[in-house]
């Protein structure tokens, strides 16, 4: 079938994008220098402002999930970590990634440690589900093997929402309060579009599918699993937009658009229905007693990187990637000035650009970062625990 939408109301629909750009970047004058200063003060250890921090996603949060599936969508050899204590990890970077910045932020000592590698008493303080090529259909991604979508995500959640319920000695109301208070972060969709819809000769969804019925599905199915979250005791989650995937060094290349400022406009514009929805699930009232907020990647990504936040490489990767699909070659030198690139390789962000996103998820600089509230907030919250603590024990887990 089809697409039903002409390229007039694609342009049509973009002018109000292209006004709030415009403005931004007039503003960005302003609050680069602000962000400067103030991101120097961010990295300190304390006490964590919440007991814990469970991390769901894709390679974007990946901290080494995929490392022992069989897959092309894996990143434990170099370059990638050559800035990273350990090394290649399976993060999808040069050094830290997203999580491992709000982490740190959050007050916490070590980023969440991998579902995958995960043993016993480590998992009181957090655990990282996310897999590099996982969506929010099961779908998504097996062209390039196995990955643990969003739905399995959660079911490895709950296993381990039951052994904290044992090591809280079944005790289901001290568990349910405790669960409650820990943040929760979700960064997955990017892969339903970039490894599914836009890629058609694999997938056949956007024969069968127009952008706008696409973004509803998946809309559908991720608010269910936000739902099944919420019944294991989520109460303060942050939900993260899809980021600006039409302007990815891979997207550019697969169509031959050229220019830092040039970008996919039909990926922008179907990925921007989606956020759309996504925005509005933040307000919904069926989830008695939940603070989900909405962290606007693609917003902090237009806004965030220019010559004054220190960022001269917009669209060239660091690293030497594959054509097929926007990973690093194994072993190839990397470029020398890091901080100086937007993209580590065709498709994820370097450590500099991270600190950028998780800096402002963390702590907002635009109120259209992040709302209704940032993640530094949403930590504060309480999340009116003791009223539905009923509740909230009934729906986890029974084993
Ligand atoms: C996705 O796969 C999981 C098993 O891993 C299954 O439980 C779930 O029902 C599947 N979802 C759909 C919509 O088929
Ligand atoms: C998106 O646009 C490119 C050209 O820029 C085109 O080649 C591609 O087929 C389009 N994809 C879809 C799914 O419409």
């Amino acid at each position: 079938m089809a697409l039903s939408i002409s390229f007039t109301d694609i342009f049509t629909s973009f002018i109000p994008y292209l006004v709030t750009v415009m403005a931004w970047w007039s503003f960005l004058v302003l609050v680069c220098v602000v962000l400067v200063v103030s991101q120097k003060n961010h990295f300190v250890f304390g006490e964590p402002q919440v007991p814990c921090y469970f991390v769901f996603g894709d390679s974007l949060s990946d901290v080494g999930n995929n490392n022992d599936l069989l897959t092309t969508a894996k990143s434990n050899y170099a370059p990638y970590g050559i800035d990273y204590p350990e090394g290649p990890t399976g993060r999808f970077g040069n050094g830290r990634i997203l999580v491992d910045i709000i982490a740190e932020l959050l007050g916490f000592e070590k980023s969440p440690p991998p579902y995958a590698y995960t043993r016993g008493v480590d998992i009181l303080k957090g655990v990282n589900y996310a897999s590099g090529g996982a969506g929010i259909l099961n779908e998504t991604g097996r062209h390039m093997g196995d990955e643990i979508p969003m739905d399995e995500q959660l079911q490895n959640h709950k296993k381990i929402v039951t052994k904290i319920v044992k090591q809280f000695g079944n005790d289901k109301s001290l568990a349910a309060n405790y669960l409650a208070k820990c943040i929760y972060t979700v960064t997955i969709g990017s892969n339903d579009y970039l490894n599914n819809y836009f890629l058609p000769q694999f997938y056949p969804t956007s024969r069968e599918y127009t952008p706008d019925q696409f973004a509803t599905l998946l809309f559908q199915r991720y608010s269910q699993q936000l739902q099944q979250l919420y019944d294991q005791g989520a109460r303060k989650v942050g939900v993260f937009g899809l980021g600006l995937l039409g302007c990815t060094i891979l997207v550019k290349e697969w169509y031959g658009i050229e220019g830092d400022l040039s970008c996919a406009e039909n990926v922008t514009y179907a990925v921007s229905l989606f956020n759309e929805r996504l925005e509005s699930l933040v307000y919904n009232d069926d989830l008695v007693g939940a603070k989900f907020t909405y962290i606007n990647f693609a917003g902090i990504g237009l806004t965030g990187f220019s010559a004054l936040t220190g960022f001269t490489v917009l669209s060239t990767s660091c690293c030497t990637v594959r054509a097929t699909d926007g990973a690093c070659i194994p072993n190839e030198n990397p470029c020398d000035n890091r901080g100086d690139y937007v993209f580590w390789d065709a498709v994820h962000t370097t450590e500099a650009a991270n600190a950028i996103y998780a800096t402002r998820a963390y702590s907002a600089l635009l109120p259209t970062d992040a709302y209704p509230y940032d993640l530094q907030y949403l930590a504060t919250l309480d999340s009116s625990i003791e009223s539905f603590q009923d509740q909230l024990k009934a729906s986890l887990s029974s084993d």
